[in-house]
């Protein structure tokens, strides 16, 4: 038996840094939207652990040893908590999002790998000690276990679903440029900005005002890390009904959003004819996008 389950991207609507804890991770409130583009990832019960990397992102993860990649880490540490320590499971991983790219594909994986088997052990991923080990995994893995539309503070860890969010359009472009995390929160200048808004408006054009006034505070940063996200986000700027352009997470992918799914579609077309060695996908935010993998 297969089970399998789409590791969709995150993507940081808003990201505000609104402090720093003693250890120096940030404080974040952040908006994220999770849609449906990701990786694939698959277990089964084996007689060992193992780890098969397809697709065509799998060559950036490099030489990465299985036992270090974040879906094994995710496996040992569940099947701990599950006093199943004795039972291997065999991963799959279809690696298709870019990779240090601000989308949280590795903490998605790893997500996904806990969700899979959760289900294999009749457990639920929303007990407080699997979302424990979620946030050991890294500061992105328990919105990635959420993998719904939903608001972020702490370091990533503290989440809070919303309800919804609308039928809207989104592109995802990454200029295959890796931009590496900590280096943009280094660049920052300021740690200290004001929070997001505290209602997340539900109806289209309110959520675009709201997220109009709002930010990403790493983008200026990632920018000076990584000037090409400057090229991407004036690219997003100039597709034909783009409502919004800005960088997701660390960078360097950044987003437009569009008030229809077919936009989205036909500027994906436009932005991989213009510029073909950049990764661009497109997808409904709302709707599919909006609720919770099967
Ligand atoms: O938790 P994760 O491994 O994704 O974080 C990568 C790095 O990004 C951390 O080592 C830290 O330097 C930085 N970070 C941060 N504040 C956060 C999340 C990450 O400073 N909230």
């Amino acid at each position: 038996m297969i089970l399998t389950e789409l590791a969709r991207a995150k993507v940081n609507l808003a990201l505000h840094v609104v402090g720093r804890r003693a250890d120096g991770y940030h404080l974040l409130d952040t908006l994220v939207a999770f849609p449906p583009i990701g990786d694939r990832v698959g277990v089964a019960p084996a007689n060992a652990y193992a780890l098969a990397v397809t697709g065509p992102g799998a060559a950036a993860l490099g030489d990465t040893a299985p036992a270090d990649n974040l879906v094994t880490r995710a496996a040992v540490g569940l099947a701990a908590l599950a006093g199943r320590a004795d039972v291997p499971v065999a991963i799959t991983l279809e690696k298709h999002l870019p990779v240090a790219a601000g989308l949280g594909g590795g903490s998605a994986d790893a997500a996904a790998t806990l969700r899979l088997l959760c289900r294999l052990w009749s457990m639920d991923p929303a007990d407080a000690a699997v979302r424990d080990l979620a946030g050991r995994l890294g500061a992105d893995v328990p919105m990635c276990l959420a993998s719904r539309p939903l608001r972020a503070a702490g370091v990533g860890e503290v989440v809070t679903p919303i309800a919804s969010l609308p039928a809207l359009g989104i592109l995802l472009v990454n200029p295959g440029v890796a931009v590496p995390t900590p280096a943009v929160f280094r660049a920052l200048d300021r740690r200290d900005n004001p929070p997001l808004p505290e209602t997340i408006p539900s109806d289209a054009d309110a959520l675009l005002a709201m997220l109009a006034e709002a930010r990403n505070d790493l983008e200026a940063p990632a920018i000076r890390v990584a000037p090409v996200v400057a090229d991407v986000l004036a690219a997003l700027r100039d597709c034909a009904g783009a409502r919004l352009a800005r960088m997701s997470g660390s960078g360097a992918t950044c987003f437009a959003l569009f008030d229809h799914e077919g936009a989205a579609r036909a500027a994906a077309t436009a932005v991989a004819a213009a510029h073909p060695s950049w990764w661009a996908r497109s997808a409904a935010l709302g709707g599919d996008g909006g609720s919770p993998p099967a």
